[in-house]
């Protein structure tokens, strides 16, 4: 089979949509630099954004859109309900629509499995958890401000509990987590495909200042194939069936993250980087007042 040309390439959730299988993300991206750098990811031709109301940058996002001239149904913008915002799920989507400049999102996450109390981040709520969330996020596809749901960060401890739970009535369409050769969480992975939700890699170069690119297997890698680093760390996700969303505010980033079409990784290349054996998580658990990770993805 002919190498796909993952830039047109998308995934089929569980509602029908089709999400983009190349994604920019915007995490961390600062003021002034996030609008430029989703006009150029556009322009260059992606077509899926991913932002959250935790950013800060939803605004900068939806200039960004409009800035680039493509028009908004062509696009899957990808957003995410706040941990102070459980209880607050009407308006946590309003005013993530209002920043965007959009009257709905493709898809809408919850971003982390804390209800977290907006007077007090370090506590939880005595009296609502996720599965509350959950119950109130179930109700926004119909109002049309919404095209899917889905959550981040969740692992399967948490995922058997959403399922068992009283109000459960919509399967996730996504979940969103940490996925790179040094957190590769096989077992998650599995357990997603069997239930049928798509996952999309986060961190999927290894985020900011990441290890994996002095990796001297992936540089070999990379070196055989004439590729870069972050490319090859690309292909691995594509070729594993997860969209990725890598972030950059660098114009030639985001278009070389972007030159991934025809060309693939061997299933030996795939196997070496599945291999690594370093493990190392970008985005923990501390600063919450649950915990969320508890190992039992691999
Ligand atoms: N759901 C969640 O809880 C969650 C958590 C973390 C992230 N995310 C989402 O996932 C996105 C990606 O994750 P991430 O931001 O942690 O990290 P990432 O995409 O793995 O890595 C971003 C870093 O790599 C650099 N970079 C990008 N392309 C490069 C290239 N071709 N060559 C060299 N360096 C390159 C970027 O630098 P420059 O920008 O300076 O070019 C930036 O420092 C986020 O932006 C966010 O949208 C979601």
């Amino acid at each position: 089979m002919a190498p796909k040309n993952w830039t047109k390439e998308t995934f089929t959730l569980n509602t029908g949509a089709k999400i983009p299988a190349i994604g920019l993300g915007t995490w961390q991206s600062k003021p002034n630099e996030v609008r430029e750098a989703v006009k150029a990811a556009l322009l260059a031709g992606y077509r899926h954004i991913d932002t959250a109301l935790a950013y800060g940058n939803e605004h900068e996002v939806g200039q960004g859109i409009k800035d680039s001239g493509v028009p908004r149904e062509k696009i899957f913008i990808t957003t995410k309900l706040d941990n102070p915002y459980h209880k607050r799920v009407e308006e946590g989507i309003n005013s993530s629509l209002k920043s965007l400049g959009v009257d709905y999102v493709d898809l809408y996450l919850m971003h982390w499995p804390s209800s977290t109390d907006p007077e007090d981040l370090k506590k939880h709520y005595p009296d609502w958890d996720f599965t509350d969330t959950w119950r109130e996020l179930q109700k926004l596809p119909e109002s049309g401000r919404v095209k899917n749901i889905g959550v981040s960060n969740f692992a399967i401890k948490n995922l058997e509990k959403l399922f068992a739970s009283k109000d459960f009535k919509t399967t996730p369409a996504v979940n969103q987590i940490e996925l790179h050769p040094n957190n590769p969480s096989p077992k998650l992975l599995d357990y997603l495909k069997e239930k049928g939700i798509h996952a999309t890699a986060y961190s999927c170069l290894g985020s900011t200042d990441s290890p994996l690119y002095k990796n001297e297997e992936l540089k070999k890698i990379a070196e055989k194939k004439g590729k870069s680093v972050q490319q090859v760390l690309l292909l691995w996700g594509l070729q594993r069936g997860t969209s990725v969303i890598p972030k950059s505010v660098t114009e030639s980033r985001i278009k070389a993250n972007f030159e991934v079409d025809g060309w693939e990784l061997t299933e030996e290349e795939q196997k070496a980087i599945s291999g690594l054996t370093e493990r190392f998580k970008v985005c923990g658990d501390d600063w919450l007042p649950v915990k969320v990770f508890f190992g039992d993805d691999e």
